[in-house]
């Protein structure tokens, strides 16, 4: 077995998290910037597998970690979409180690970008390289595990790692941008666990279905407007839409105070428009720009006390520029 590796691109939902996980469409756009990394290597004279996670300060044998850890199903998912029926103990031992730079707990998908990279990394090592619907499915699996009900729009946005128009249980749709654009990405720097604020919303549309679901239905609609401009090369006119679905958002009760400073930082530095991305209560938030404007929005961003900044522009390939 020879040594592996693979990379998945983070994430970052421009329209429509949450009315996602109830059927509405939404769109995400993968992140290059950042990246989760996973290598394989085989052992020698080692007598287990071992994961190594420096940044988050794992360092265990495979066999150590609960059969429900994350990493555990993603091994042991892989290890039977690849038709190899002995267990993870039996495998000649290797050690899988993980580099990420993307933000844990901000809403850019590190968790879904881990596991892509390892299900990919480890199906090669075992000379079964998945295809990418298997990749997907796989990291669904996994998802589940970091919040019960997810749409799915962050495994496939980040195992396809191209622009999305997703509706949960339907098949992926991409989509092409026409004419570029820019945003600017701004972390409030306040961890945020997407599988509370699903847990939030949950409740509240069990306890008052009646307010949530023309909520809903009114981001599909801000969704579909979305989709229209920037198909139809108008993305500027993008502005007024993201500020809708932010509105629609914090009645959902999913924004924050810090992300809202943001959001009202980005405007009133001559954004087009802003909203919380994501799962909210913290994490990162988006603002549209006119690219000249980028530097002067970052700039408020910052002062607003965002901890991170990305401006970057959006379209159909899969890599970005960082331009700030
Ligand atoms: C999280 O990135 C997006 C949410 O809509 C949850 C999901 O779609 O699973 C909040």
């Amino acid at each position: 077995m020879l040594p592996t590796s693979s990379t998945a691109p983070g994430k970052i939902i421009l329209f429509g998290e949450h009315a996602v996980v109830y059927g509405q469409p939404a769109i995400a756009v993968p992140v290059t910037h950042v990246r989760a990394e996973a290598r394989i290597e085989p052992t020698r004279g080692g007598d287990s597998a071992r994961i190594l996670a420096p940044g988050v300060g794992l360092d265990t044998r495979v066999e150590d970690l609960p059969l429900s850890h994350p990493l555990s199903v993603a091994l042991r998912g892989t290890l039977s979409a690849c038709g190899i029926t002995e267990p993870l103990s039996d495998i000649p031992p290797f050690t899988l180690t993980i580099h990420s730079t993307i933000p844990v707990a901000g809403g850019m998908g590190s968790g879904a970008a881990v596991s892509v990279a390892v299900i990919r990394a480890f199906s090669t090592f075992l000379n079964h390289p998945l295809p990418d619907e298997q990749v997907n499915a796989l990291a669904y699996e996994v998802e589940k595990l970091h919040h019960g009900t997810p749409s799915g729009i962050d495994n496939t946005v980040i195992t396809y790692a191209r622009p999305v128009y997703f509706v949960r249980g339907h098949p992926i749709e991409t989509f092409t941008v026409p004419t570029p654009f820019t945003i600017v990405i701004a972390d409030t720097g306040v961890p945020s666990s997407t599988a509370i604020t699903v847990g939030n919303v949950r409740k509240g549309w069990q306890a008052d279905p009646d307010r949530f679901n023309p909520w809903f239905e009114r981001v599909g609609e801000v969704v579909r407007a979305a989709r229209h401009a920037i198909e139809s090369g108008a993305p500027l006119t993008l502005g007024p839409l993201m500020d809708e679905n932010h509105a629609l958002l914090q009645q959902m009760g999913v924004s924050s105070p810090e992300l809202d400073r943001l959001v009202d930082a980005a405007r009133g530095a001559g954004a087009l428009g802003a909203k919380l991305s994501g799962g909210g209560g913290g994490g990162n938030m988006i603002a549209l720009v006119e690219a000249e404007c980028a530097e002067k929005v970052v700039e408020a961003l910052r002062n607003a006390g965002a901890v991170r900044t990305i401006a970057t522009e959006i379209y159909s390939s899969q890599s970005q520029i960082a331009l700030l």
